[in-house]
Formats: structure tokens, C-alpha cells, sequence
């Protein structure tokens, strides 16, 4: 039976983010600077992360709450060996509906096929610009759009349905809004833009270097008509938009402009098994040492309605209204998004 718990502003928790990994092959200047994530740092040990078991135990925890999406993030995911076995296992968990992965598709050339087998339902594909001379600087790498069309075009060919996600930065990417719309509008893949956000401790964010949601729509529309679209479901990220002549939607993602936090359901487990109640914590719960200690699952479930329970961030909103917030935060790459 499913046993819901709310937090302090009602929000049910509900939909699990898993870190599998926190190194990835791009080096994205918002999320993994080269000069801090250099040849020298020191990412996770094996050792320290979850196992395929251990997250599959945390996993039918969570679906005793009624969670029934799971969304597994890096660093780059598909760097995690043999993933399509873990997305196989978590499907197998009852309650789980929506098993997702979010990534840089570099690697789904090689694994689209697999992970469709395994039972994946969709991608979301991080790509921030598709002139090579952009993007080659976003990613850090120098890395062309190639590689990321060709594992979209897998994806695609494993009838995976893919998203596509675009950070926008001003001064890094702004010039790529429309070139981005036009090519996915072509391909019908849904595109969406985020606005930049201050996750981490060493991205540069500032106010000024947000294009906020309404320029972006603004941008669209004046070239290719838009009309905004009912969400889905309670607690959707993005705000979504269809073309007036048919030909797909996009989607926005203002977590700066238009905090939604007050439907925030979100539970973040990074790869290491520290849990997170919000993108922007500063520290997390030691799930895994409990986990470690052979607990019994109902000190697990005790713990985490505990945490729940007490539950009471909302970082965008306090953003927005002003609200100082000078503590350190968690990088993105530890925690996936
Ligand atoms: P869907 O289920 O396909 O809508 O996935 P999603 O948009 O929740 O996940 P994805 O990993 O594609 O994330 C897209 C962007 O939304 C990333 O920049 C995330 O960091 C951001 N995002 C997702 N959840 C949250 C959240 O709870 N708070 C904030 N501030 N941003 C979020
Ligand atoms: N602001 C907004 N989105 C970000 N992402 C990574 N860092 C940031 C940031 N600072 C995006 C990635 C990926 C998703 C998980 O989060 O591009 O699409
Ligand atoms: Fe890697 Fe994604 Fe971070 Fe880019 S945004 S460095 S692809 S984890
Ligand atoms: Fe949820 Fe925190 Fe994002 Fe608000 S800022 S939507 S509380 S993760």
C-alpha cells in the first residue's frame, strides 16, 4: 500500500533523481569547468558509489511512497558500466512507471538500442548549441555537435522519445535561441530552453547572465508563432508552447524567473547515496551509510519520512524574493540536476 509524506509546504515526495556517476566526457564551462575539474581532481572512487543492488533497494523503498518516476542523471550516465542492466532492474520495481535518462548522447550511439531493450522510456539530451564554433566552447572539450546529432539520431532509430535541453547563457549561447528552434522544429524533437541557474559553487552565475524566459519566447514567437500548452502533470519543470502550424512544441524551463518549488516533488540521491531535499542544499543525508550498516528497510523508511517531514526548502522562490543565500552549494555534476 502506498504510504504518501508530505513535506512542510504539502509537497508530496514522489519523483527520484539518481546520480549513477559524477565524471563525465564533456566539461560544460556552467557545470564542470576544465580549470577546477582538471586532470587532477578527484571524482569517486568505485567503492563509494551506490551499487546496482543498493540503488534497486532504495527504489522499492521509494515506490512504497508512490514514486513512480525515476530519473537517472550523472555526471554522464551512460559512463556508469553496464546501465542498461540497472534501467532493466529499476523497471522491474513495482510502482515504477517512467524510467528516464538524462545525457549528453555522446555514448548513445553505442547504447540506444540496448537501453530501449532494457525498457527505458525516454532521453533527455543536453545540447546547447548546433554551430560546432558555439558549442565547441560550452562543452569545454571542443567537441563538435556530430557526435550529439548522431546520438540523438540513435536514440531516435531505437524509437526512444528524446527532449532536448539547451541552457542558455548570455554571452555564451543567446545567439544559438532560434538556429536551435529551427533545426528541432525540423527534426519535431521537443526543445527546451533552461535558464541558467547558480547550482554549484564555481559557475560565474550572476543575474545578468540569465536570458529570461519571456525574452526567449518573445524571440521565438516573432519568427515562429507559439501558443502555451496545459501541463501534464502536477509539478511539471517546463512551461510548454506549441507551434501555431503544427509542427511540434518547445518548452522553458525558469526556475529563475518563475520558481515553481511549491509543486517540487523531487528526492535527489547522488551517486555516493547522500540524499538531497533540494538542488541548491548544501548537504545531503547519508542514505548509503544506513544502507551499509545493514539496516532494516523500516529505519530507512523512518529516516526518510524524518527528513521529508522536516522539509522546507523552496532556494528559487528565496532567490527571487531576495532572500540572502550565501551558504555553499552542492555542484551539479555531484548531483545531476
Ligand atoms: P522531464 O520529466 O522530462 O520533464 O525531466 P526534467 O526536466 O525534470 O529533467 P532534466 O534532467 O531534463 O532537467 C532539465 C532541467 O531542469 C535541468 O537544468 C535541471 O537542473 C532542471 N530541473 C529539474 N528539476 C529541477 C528542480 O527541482 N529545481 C530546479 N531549480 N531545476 C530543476
Ligand atoms: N543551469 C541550468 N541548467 C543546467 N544544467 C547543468 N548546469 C546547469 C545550470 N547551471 C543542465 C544540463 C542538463 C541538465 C541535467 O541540467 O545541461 O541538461
Ligand atoms: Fe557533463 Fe552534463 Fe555537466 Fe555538461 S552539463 S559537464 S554534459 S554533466
Ligand atoms: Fe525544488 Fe529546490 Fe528546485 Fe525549488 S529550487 S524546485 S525546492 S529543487
Amino acid at each position: 500500500m502506498v504510504q504518501y509524506v508530505l513535506d512542510k509546504h504539502d509537497r508530496p515526495m514522489k519523483d527520484l533523481r539518481i546520480s549513477v556517476i559524477d565524471k563525465c566526457n564533456f566539461r560544460c564551462t556552467y557545470c564542470m569547468p576544465a580549470e577546477i575539474f582538471g586532470d587532477d581532481y578527484r571524482f569517486m572512487p568505485e567503492s563509494e558509489l551506490l551499487s546496482f543492488d543498493e540503488i534497486i533497494r532504495l527504489v522499492k523503498i521509494f515506490a512504497r511512497f508512490g514514486t513512480e518516476k525515476v530519473r537517472i542523471t550523472g555526471g554522464e550516465p551512460l559512463m556508469r558500466k553496464d546501465i542498461d542492466q540497472l534501467v532493466a532492474r529499476i523497471k522491474q520495481v513495482d510502482g515504477i512507471k517512467d524510467v528516464a535518462i538524462t545525457t549528453n548522447a555522446v555514448f548513445l550511439v553505442k547504447q540506444a538500442k540496448k537501453l530501449k531493450a532494457a525498457g527505458l522510456d525516454r532521453v533527455n539530451i543536453s545540447l546547447d548549441a548546433i554551430e560546432d564554433e558555439v558549442f565547441k566552447k560550452t562543452n569545454g572539450r571542443g567537441i563538435k555537435t556530430a557526435p550529439v546529432i548522431k546520438g540523438i539520431e540513435a536514440a531516435r532509430a531505437a524509437d526512444l522519445p528524446i527532449k532536448i535541453n539547451m541552457v542558455v547563457k548570455k554571452g555564451m549561447n543567446e545567439d544559438q535561441i532560434l538556429p536551435m528552434a529551427r533545426y528541432f522544429k525540423e527534426t519535431g524533437d521537443t526543445l527546451r530552453f533552461i535558464e541558467f541557474m547558480d547550482v554549484g559553487n564555481h559557475n560565474g552565475w550572476n543575474m545578468s547572465t540569465v536570458v529570461p524566459k519571456k525574452e526567449i519566447v518573445e524571440q521565438i514567437n516573432a519568427e515562429m508563432p507559439i501558443e502555451p500548452l496545459e501541463a501534464q502533470y502536477y509539478g511539471e519543470v517546463a512551461d510548454r508552447y506549441q507551434y501555431s502550424d503544427g509542427s511540434g512544441e518547445i518548452g522553458v524551463i525558469s526556475s529563475v524567473t518563475e520558481a515553481f518549488c511549491s509543486s517540487c516533488t523531487r528526492v535527489r540521491i547522488s551517486a555516493d547515496g547522500q540524499l538531497f531535499t533540494c538542488l541548491f542544499a548544501s548537504e545531503g543525508y547519508d542514505i548509503r551509510e544506513m544502507i551499509r550498516n545493514s539496516e532494516e528497510d523500516q529505519a530507512i523508511i523512518s529516516r526518510l519520512i524524518k527528513i521529508w517531514t522536516m522539509r522546507d526548502d523552496q532556494y528559487s522562490v528565496d532567490r527571487k524574493n531576495g532572500v540572502p543565500t550565501t551558504k555553499t552549494k552542492i555542484e551539479m555534476s555531484y548531483i545531476g540536476g
